[in-house]
């Protein structure tokens, strides 16, 4: 199918004696939102971290649109359109919006020889546009530490987005905000499907009903069930199932 941007197949990982991933086969399609859910321990985070390229699989093969890709690093996997918003990728508290937006990505914009005052007014320009396309604007010299929850979520996503991925793959992005803060980085995220695929994973059920078009519950290592989010899906049946 030409709609399939990523497919793992038969992916597993092994730490030691830990099976954290006993053979998992999926496919992302494109201007999709799938939801990967599971209960502690499932195995949900390795699986992204697999995807991005921070951890290697014991066996299995990733595809990007049909070509078999092997990822040494998330260097790898950027190259191939894949960015990733998770919680412990934390923004630096102490640098500004502009910096922590450039952070790691300073040397692509040194090569251009632009001198010093007009990169930064270049870098200051190009984080205002990328947080205005999200329809969000803020003084962008405002630093980290002086944002909300909400706000520093909504900045880290945007950070994702700016390089612009094809695959946007969020580990626990909403976990430590209010339902209010929730749901304003849902509306972007459901934005960004329009010209993105994205991975959402949580243990919350109930959000990812709201979010995602389609879900996938991951249960010791294995998926257990996937499918279309529907109105009749029975929140009791899937709980049943994590
Ligand atoms: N670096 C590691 N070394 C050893 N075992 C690990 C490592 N990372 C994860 N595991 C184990 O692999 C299994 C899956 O962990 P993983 O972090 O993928 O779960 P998760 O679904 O993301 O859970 P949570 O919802 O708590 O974040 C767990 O049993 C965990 O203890
Ligand atoms: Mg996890």
């Amino acid at each position: 199918m030409d709609d399939v941007v990523l497919e793992c197949r038969n992916i597993v990982k092994h730490y030691g004696n830990v099976e954290a991933l006993n053979g998992v086969s999926f496919e992302l399609r494109k201007n999709e939102i799938l939801g990967l859910v599971g209960d502690n321990g499932a195995g949900k985070s390795t699986l992204l971290k697999i995807i991005r390229g921070a951890v290697q699989p014991t066996s299995g093969e990733i595809l990007i649109n049909g070509k078999k890709v092997e990822f040494s690093s998330p260097m790898d996997a950027a190259e191939e359109g894949i960015q990733c918003v998770y919680q412990d990728l934390a923004l630096v508290d102490q640098m500004t919006i502009v910096d922590n937006f450039f952070l790691g990505r300073e040397l692509r914009e040194k090569k251009l020889g632009f001198i010093p005052v007009l990169r930064k007014k270049k870098m200051e320009n190009e984080t205002e546009q990328a947080l205005k396309q999200m329809e969000f604007s803020m003084d962008v010299n405002k630093k980290v530490s002086d944002l909300s929850g909400g706000q520093r979520q909504a900045i880290a996503v945007a950070r994702a987005v700016f390089a612009d991925p094809k695959i946007v793959l969020l580990d626990e992005p909403t976990s430590a905000l209010s339902e209010i803060a929730k749901h304003e980085v849902f509306k972007l995220l459901k934005g960004l499907k329009e010209e993105h695929s994205l991975i959402f994973v949580t243990h919350d059920l109930n959000n990812t009903l709201q979010l995602c078009d389609r879900i996938i519950i991951l249960k010791h290592g294995v998926i257990e069930y996937e499918g279309e989010v529907t109105k009749d899906l029975s929140l009791e049946e899937l709980l049943s199932m994590m």
